[in-house]
């Protein structure tokens, strides 16, 4: 017998090797301050000073509903309505717009959308931590389906192979987080015919969740194609808290496709408020509702982290590390020298240097680092993985 109901058991149960990693890494620094922190994607710079006066500008009220009740608001959804049809090429609607606190809480609005109790979904592996718990907070299940090991394009096969009767959703994150990885619009498309295929089959509609928080962090001009311009059954979660590297400020947005069959799409447009207000008001403050055209100009130094991110793989690659080379994202993922991550990054943490081990990927053998760091850190760190690829321990 427990106080708490089994889905915050099971949600708990998911993400118990992250908030492990999280308090140790977190007793750690308040120990003895990081050298180097690449574990979490959060800033080490002070914020984007755009950022902060658009903040600043629109915390002022200007009328006496300035905060009040907020939902999907015309003039942000307006705006985002044609900001995503210029940059997807897909005539959106203001009412495909839902407006939400960051990408999770567009997720948590498609998962209350789609999924039945029971339900399953099939996610990325290694992939995002957080899909797990919030699919049994929704009282479905995860279905981690394996990347390809080498290069971690989809694997169709896998795919084809998870799917049964209760898939109702395929979480499509491009570009990936840990690798980096943008999967081109051939790969897509042969995502979508197979989904075509099986969701004729079982009778039951198979949705693409495309989760894009870094759609617009992308290196070496590598082109993006959402699953939603080959899928209409597609879902599309963003979210500013990357491309701005203020993951604190909770704004981002679920998107409807235009392409989807008309009663289909008028369905969703209906349900979009009384599934955000039924999921605690997921709507973003007011202010960043006001500063959403302002923040849209925004957007970190991409050269420099793209700068930062070869800085970072030829340093390691000298010393005999196995990296991806990252296409988007802000990851660097590999293998940890002798196999085993969680040793690892121990050694590393005693360096003063934090890196994500693969344990919370499920992925023992790797590791990730976040470059969300400065230059000078990197610099700082680099001895650090010379020394721990020498003694792995
Ligand atoms: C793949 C992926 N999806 C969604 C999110 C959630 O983004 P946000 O915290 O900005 O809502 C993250 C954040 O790390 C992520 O990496």
């Amino acid at each position: 017998m427990t106080a708490a109901a089994s889905r915050a058991h099971a949600a708990a149960d998911s993400i118990a090797t992250v908030e492990a990693f999280f308090h140790r890494y977190r007793a750690a620094v308040a120990q003895t301050p990081a050298v180097a922190d690449f574990t979490f994607g959060n800033p080490q710079e002070m914020p984007l000073p755009g950022l902060v006066q658009a903040l600043k500008h629109h915390a002022e009220p200007k009328t006496v509903d300035w905060f009040a009740y907020k939902s999907n608001e015309t003039d942000p959804c307006t705006f985002l309505a044609g900001v995503l049809s210029d940059e997807l090429g897909m005539p959106f609607a203001p009412e495909d717009i839902a407006l939400t606190k960051g990408a999770f809480g567009a997720i948590k609005m498609a998962f209350t959308m789609l999924l039945e109790p029971g339900d399953e979904c099939i996610v990325p592996l290694p992939g995002w931590f957080c899909y797990g718990p919030m699919l049994a907070a929704a009282s479905a299940t995860e279905v981690p389906v394996p990347l390809e090991p080498e290069g971690f394009d989809l694997d169709l096969n896998a795919i084809a192979g998870a799917i049964t009767e209760r898939t109702r959703i395929v979480v499509v994150n491009s570009p990936h987080n840990p690798t980096g990885r943008i999967y081109s619009r051939e790969a897509l498309q042969a995502l979508a015919e197979l989904l075509e295929t099986k969701s004729a089959e079982q009778g039951r509609r198979i949705w693409i969740l495309s989760d894009e928080p870094y759609r617009r962090i992308r290196f070496d001009g590598v082109e993006f194609t959402s699953p939603m311009a080959v899928y209409p059954h597609t879902l599309i979660d963003y979210s500013y808290g990357k491309i701005l590297l203020a993951p604190g400020l909770r704004l981002g947005y679920l998107a409807i496709s235009p392409q989807l069959p008309p009663a289909e799409r008028a369905e969703l447009q209906r349900l979009r408020f009384a599934v955000q207000m039924a999921d605690a008001w997921n709507v973003p403050d007011a202010p960043l509702l006001y500063a959403l055209p302002d923040l849209e100009r925004e957007t970190i130094d991409i050269a420099a982290l793209e700068r930062r991110r070869d800085r970072m793989l030829g340093a390691l690659a000298q010393w005999g590390y196995r990296m991806t080379r990252p296409e988007g994202t802000f990851y660097l993922w590999g293998r940890a020298p002798g196999g085993d991550s969680a040793t690892f990054a121990e050694d590393l943490a005693r360096r003063g240097i934090h890196v994500m081990p693969g344990t919370v990927f499920d992925r023992p053998t790797d590791f990730r680092i976040c470059l969300t760091a400065d230059d000078a850190m990197i610099e700082a760190a680099l001895p650090a993985f010379r020394d721990a690829a020498r003694t792995p321990s």
